[in-house]
């Protein structure tokens, strides 16, 4: 395991009640307990699950994957967008029917959500056992032990020296390890809730990722997805997000390495170059474009223009061969016109991304833009504006993979697909998705595939030498 750094030395940004607040002790699992977590949002929150296994057993706790075996439910939950909260609402309506029937469960709330919401998270649900926000995971422990004593249990501290950075976190087999290089966020764009129950930006230090990364591989994994809230702002006071790609290509075994979600503010030369250059690093970003009208980017808060955005991706395709990009996109922001809405959709033309999420904006309790800024595009008209780029987007995804009819794709094999088991599924470099008979490959392997016929997010074909 690894040593913890040594940073714990900022206040934290929230205080909790402080009768419940939990102090630092390991509290060993009783009673049988079987633990059972239920992940919503993005993968920093799947790989918060990993840490928060971790935590728990190495505290002796049971981790089960089916909640009809657990006594201990926890969800790890999302503040995004007001419906990710919704979900977990009604969620947690379901989970208390079954409490009634079995009145030994223990029900947490862990996560975004949980930091957000805070102690209206029990009044909406006062069944609810304990609340955890992303800085508190190590009082899981002590949160489940303590049930018994009855008041609800909160850890809502937010703190800048947590980084987890000793915790082994337990990982599904499987081919990709998600791993967390940053934690929070310092870039306040006016939209967004993450610097709020995320807190501020830390980085592990490099040192300990590179051993991290040489114990995924030893493990058999072969790809790694570096996280971080701004991926590339990754600075551990020594090196830069570029270091990391070079130190990280360094180690045997892992065949592929990708990031997810840098900021375009953050996209320096150094990582152009280390794109460029390790063959390790898959020619694939997700770079989040939010809005392709400047004027909307400035009450946004973005840090950059779309002239500067369009020059950033023009250069990285320049540099880097094959290049796949993604996005999200956010319509409906306060204040955007229809001249707006139509710079995102002709930008979104322009650029050709392979593929994108897109969102209509929801008002977040606590973010700039709920305190300053007027929601006033109505609710039928973000709807439409969605409707409008999903169509557009569906046909770009679709004609870029039809171009790759007849082309070799290199595949890493990642398991069997969903809907056949004589097929077997994996990404591409660019992270499309692809479906081939299994023949004689096994999980694991990088083959080649001739794309045969396409989807708009899937490539269809069969294994033929892989490519040079
Ligand atoms: N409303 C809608 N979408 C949002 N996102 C972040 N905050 C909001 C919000 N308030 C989107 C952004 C971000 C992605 C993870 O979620 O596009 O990149």
């Amino acid at each position: 395991m690894n040593p913890k750094s040594p940073t714990k030395t900022e206040l934290p940004l929230y205080k909790a009640s402080p009768a419940l607040e939990a102090i630092d002790i390991a509290q060993q699992a009783q009673n049988d307990q079987r633990v059972y977590i239920e992940t919503y949002g993005c993968q920093m929150n799947v790989s918060d699950s990993e840490l928060m296994s971790g935590i728990l057993t190495r505290n002796g706790y049971e981790m089960v994957d089916r909640v009809d075996d657990a006594n201990v439910v926890l969800l790890n939950t999302c503040a995004i967008r007001e419906n990710a909260e919704e979900k977990v609402l009604n969620r947690l309506v379901h989970l208390h029917h079954r409490k009634r029937r079995q009145s030994d469960l223990v029900l947490g709330v862990c996560g975004c959500m949980a930091q957000h919401m805070k102690t209206k998270l029990i009044d909406a649900a006062p069944y609810v056992d304990f609340v955890l926000g992303p800085d508190a995971y190590r009082n899981l422990p002590m949160a489940i032990s303590s049930v018994t004593t009855g008041d609800p249990f909160l850890g809502l501290k937010l703190d800048r020296g947590e980084d987890y950075a000793d915790i082994a976190p337990i990982r599904k087999e499987g081919i990709r390890a998600w791993l967390t290089i940053q934690r929070g966020c310092d870039k306040m764009c006016t939209f967004c809730i993450v610097p709020f129950v995320r807190g501020r930006e830390r980085s592990i230090p490099m040192h300990l990722l590179v051993d991290d990364v040489k114990r995924l591989a030893d493990e058999g994994f072969k790809e790694v997805v570096l996280l971080g809230q701004t991926v590339n702002s990754y600075d551990d006071g020594t090196h830069n997000f570029g270091d990391l790609l070079f130190g990280m290509s360094e180690v045997e075994g892992i065949d592929r390495i990708r990031f997810t979600s840098p900021h375009p503010s953050d996209a320096t030369d150094a990582l152009i170059e280390a794109m460029a250059s390790c063959d390790k690093v898959c020619n694939q970003i997700h770079l989040p474009l939010q809005s392709g009208s400047t004027r909307v980017l400035e009450t946004m808060r973005r840090t950059y223009t779309a002239e500067a955005y369009r020059e950033l991706v023009a250069k990285m395709r320049a540099h880097i061969p094959d290049l796949s990009i993604s996005t999200d996109v956010i319509v409906g922001f306060c204040g955007e016109t229809e001249q707006d809405f139509m710079e995102t959709y002709d930008l979104m033309a322009e650029i050709r991304y392979d593929s994108a999420f897109m969102f209509k904006y929801s008002s977040r309790d606590g973010t700039l833009a709920h305190k300053t800024l007027d929601d006033d595009v109505s609710e039928e008209e973000k709807g439409r504006r969605l409707k409008e780029i999903i169509a557009l987007q569906e046909n770009i995804s679709h004609e870029i993979n039809q171009e790759l009819i007849g082309e070799t794709v290199e595949v890493l094999v990642e398991g069997e697909s969903r809907r056949d088991p004589d097929n077997f599924q994996g990404k591409t470099d660019g992270f499309k998705t692809a479906v081939f008979p299994k023949e004689s490959s096994e999980i694991g392997d990088l083959v080649g595939v001739k794309v045969e016929s396409v989807t708009a997010h899937t490539l269809i074909g069969s294994m033929v030498a892989a490519p040079e």
